[in-house]
């Protein structure tokens, strides 16, 4: 078997790690990959978001199995393009990815199939939507660019002034291009928030262990929101009872509805949620494996990814028994100072070994490259140090015992990932 694995963050670097545990693979691939994964995969020149190159190298190298993770080629309909030539793919369909590609079109589909989500409504004025939300007059007023805008289309306004410059820049100024053409504007909820991933292969829904992104750049949740400064997980405010409202009122309702819509989902489904005083709700959906989430919840995982991804692709999911490990699992994020602003890349990073590893935590490669014989930053994120022990304290310190050993100029990493749930 020959797998490509399309990608090149932490994510797809957690990906390969658990791919290889499979011995019937003989050979991974990662386009564009990155310096770390290079140690466990054959990196290949070619962009996330190229799909005719993709496809051309898949039929070239006779890729047997493609797992695309990224939202941007799944947006772009990647893996119905793979399918088309002859090549199996985990990933849902351009129509299926949706779901994550457009909140006006995730917002339609909670309202349509109760779905408990924010009171919204869309707007494709702006003057619309301005006029709403002085209507409204409640703060904070949460303003969503409908596409994709690289993890920073959601506003949390605390007034009608940064309403006001967050529909103009979103919808006037076109920050996020053709994404701000319609938004959506939501009410405020309270409660803490849960990652929870799941297998599925649209008719059968298996959520993974549920986890604990971090989002804001510094300690004490301040600072700027970035991509994801560390995980844990399990997440401790997610309880089994939490865990069975979302199967009956979240996750079943979300795969049925996207049958009944006639794009049934295939792949990795990302329930972003919060308890709030009012149950569970959806906050967003992503069409794929969360970054840094993947970091903490694969290494969990007993039962092998690959057979998994088998079946979701031939919808054989109800056959297989998915198990988890009874353990717990953190991952804290290097990232390059400045991130997720302006930042500079090309430092030496120092404290691994020759495969980019540690002897104390797993290190997780995201925005680095090799030069000269050395590995460099090359990126905002550009590690994630991991680790699993019997409890959520053990983890972390082991995670953090082996940042302080790792370094490269201007590094910056959280603190405080985990505190709140310890
Ligand atoms: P998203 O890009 O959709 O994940 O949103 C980024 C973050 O904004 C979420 O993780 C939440 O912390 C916050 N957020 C989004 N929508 C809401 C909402 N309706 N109420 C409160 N916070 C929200
Ligand atoms: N960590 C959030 C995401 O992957 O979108």
């Amino acid at each position: 078997m020959k797998v490509l694995v399309v990608g090149g963050g932490g994510r797809e670097h957690a990906i390969i790690r658990k791919l290889k545990e499979n011995k019937g693979i003989e050979k991974i691939y990662c386009a564009p990959g990155n310096g770390g994964i290079s140690y466990d995969a054959e990196c290949v020149n070619i962009k996330a978001v190229d799909v005719e190159g993709m496809v051309s190298f898949a039929k070239k190298a006779s890729i047997d199995f493609a797992v695309v993770t990224p939202d941007d080629p799944l947006v772009l309909g990647m893996a119905d393009a793979l399918e088309e030539a002859g090549i199996k793919a985990f990933g849902p369909s351009k129509l299926a990815a949706r779901i994550e590609g457009s909140k006006v079109f995730s917002k339609n589909l909670m309202k349509k199939y109760g779905i408990p989500t924010a009171k919204y409504e869309v707007f494709s004025k702006a003057e619309d939507a301005i006029r709403y939300i002085e209507a409204e007059n409640t703060y904070p007023a949460v303003i969503k660019a409908d596409g994709l805008a690289l993890g920073k289309g959601v506003v949390i306004a605390q007034n009608l002034e940064e309403a006001k410059a967050a529909v103009h820049s979103i919808m006037e100024d076109k920050i996020f291009g053709a994404s701000g053409n319609e938004i959506v504007v939501e009410e405020f909820l309270t409660g803490p928030e849960v990652s929870v991933l799941a297998f599925t292969d649209s008719k059968t829904v298996v959520p993974m262990v549920s986890s604990m992104d971090h989002k804001r750049a510094l300690d004490d949740d301040r600072g700027l929101n970035t991509g994801g400064m560390g995980t844990i997980a399990p997440n401790p405010c997610y309880t089994p009872v939490h865990a069975k409202e979302a199967m009956d009122q979240i996750f079943l309702p979300t795969i049925r509805a996207m049958i009944a819509e006639g794009c049934p989902f295939k792949g990795c489904l990302y329930f972003g949620l919060m308890i709030t005083p009012n149950g569970i709700k959806v906050i967003e959906y992503n069409c794929r494996f969360g970054d840094p989430e993947t970091q903490v919840v694969l290494p969990l995982l007993k039962t092998d990814l690959f057979t998994i991804f088998q079946a979701v692709r031939n919808e054989t999911l109800s056959d297989l028994e998915i198990e988890w490990k009874d353990e717990a699992a953190a991952c804290v994020v290097m990232a390059s100072g400045g991130y997720p602003q302006k930042y500079e890349t090309g430092y030496e990073i120092e404290g691994l070994d020759k495969a980019g590893q540690s002897s104390l935590a797993t290190v997780y490669h995201a925005g680095t490259k090799r030069s000269d014989g050395k590995i460099v930053t090359s990126g905002g994120r550009v590690l994630g140090i991991t680790s699993t022990a019997s409890t959520l304290k053990e983890a972390l310190e082991k995670s953090y015992r082996a940042a302080e050993t790792i370094h490269f100029e201007k590094a910056h990493y959280r603190k405080d990932i985990g505190a709140k749930a310890l």
